[in-house]
């Protein structure tokens, strides 16, 4: 049985889907013609991460698909409906890859602390001929310990970054709608673990409180910041967006950089991707990185076997 992993797989799932005797193809094959290779080649599963659109025209002219697969949590990219009615088995890996997006933000959020993102950027053009401008340009970092964390969305990659800010000395304080209260356990590496209760408040308390804000909801039909959520926030405040484009009006939040009204913000995910607005990309305050939260050996490998581990019990 053939199965096609149109955005790619890690080796420990196209190892664990050999052994289990299928055949696992790499290629890259385009949009427009998918279609016709899915047919031609008889392939019996679809494994895609955001990349590839799986939507009507494959779910319907395509008989010998019986699992369509999403490497990763969001699966706006599959219509997820429509295949589940047509008989079509639709799998993901939703805790997969929640670690790599929490350490992802807090990257992000350290970087922007010290001015990293600008550092980086200036230091291999200016870093001989004007070091002591630079140095005076990026004196006034922050740290994160002591400050507070603002949480949207405290699902599973919500809570994976709460517990790193608290493993900081942050305070962490949340909002979600469908969660009242969530037990984190912060566990250490020689096994002791310690266990914070969080209940979580309003989304306008959470903005008024944060320090640093992360998003962490699914893609929604409206901006969960825009203007009047960014009206609320503290002066100064910092912004981190690793969950999806269309989360944040980015122009709602460019113009709250040049206000000063938000200090700096992070995105990894852009209302217009793979072609981010070019005012976005020369940005100085913000931090920039492209869809890259997922994207960690551990996490793709934590992805292809459970992808690997869902089709067999599916198909053997
Ligand atoms: N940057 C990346 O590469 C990357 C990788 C993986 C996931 N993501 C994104 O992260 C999102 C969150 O993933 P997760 O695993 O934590 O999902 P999850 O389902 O565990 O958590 C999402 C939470 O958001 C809450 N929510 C929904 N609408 C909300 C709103 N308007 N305001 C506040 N909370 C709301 C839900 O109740 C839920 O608890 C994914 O949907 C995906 O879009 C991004």
């Amino acid at each position: 049985m053939k199965i096609l992993a149109n955005d790619g797989l890690a080796k420990s799932g196209v190892t664990a889907l050999e052994e289990a005797g299928f055949e696992v193809e790499l290629n890259n094959v385009p949009q427009e013609e998918l279609v016709d290779y899915i047919n031609n080649n008889k392939v019996v599963v679809l494994l895609v991460r955001s990349a590839t659109k799986v939507r009507t025209d494959i779910i319907d002219n395509c008989p010998s698909l019986k699992i369509i697969g999403r490497g990763g949590v969001g699966m706006d990219n599959i219509d997820v409906e429509y295949a589940r009615e047509k008989g079509l088995h639709v799998i993901n890996t939703p805790a997969a890859s929640s670690h790599s997006v929490a350490e992802l933000v807090f990257a992000h959020l350290f970087g922007m602390a010290r001015f990293l993102h600008q550092a980086n950027r200036e230091m291999p053009l200016e870093g001989d001929s004007k070091f002591k401008t630079l140095k005076k340009s990026f004196a006034k970092g922050v740290e994160l310990r002591g400050k507070t964390l603002g949480i949207i969305g405290f699902g599973r990659i919500g809570q994976a970054t709460a517990k790193i800010g608290l493993g900081l000395g942050m305070k962490v304080v949340a909002f979600d709608p469908f969660i009242e209260a969530a037990t984190l356990e912060l566990e250490f590496y020689d096994h002791q673990a310690v266990f914070f209760e969080i209940n979580t408040i309003s989304k306008e308390e959470v903005l008024k409180q944060a320090d640093f804000l992360s998003l962490h909801v699914p893609a929604q039909k409206e901006y969960v910041i825009s203007s009047k959520e960014l009206e609320l926030m503290k002066d100064g405040a910092f912004i981190a967006n690793a969950a999806r484009g269309g989360v944040v009006d980015e122009v709602a939040l460019v113009k709250a950089l040049e206000s000063g009204k938000i200090s700096k913000a992070a995105l990894d995910v852009f209302e217009k991707e793979p072609t981010p607005e070019i005012q976005l990309l020369m940005n100085p305050d913000l931090s920039l990185t492209p869809h890259i939260g997922a994207a960690t050996g551990e996490a793709q490998d934590r992805i292809g076997t459970e992808l690997a581990s869902q089709i067999i019990d599916i198909l053997k």
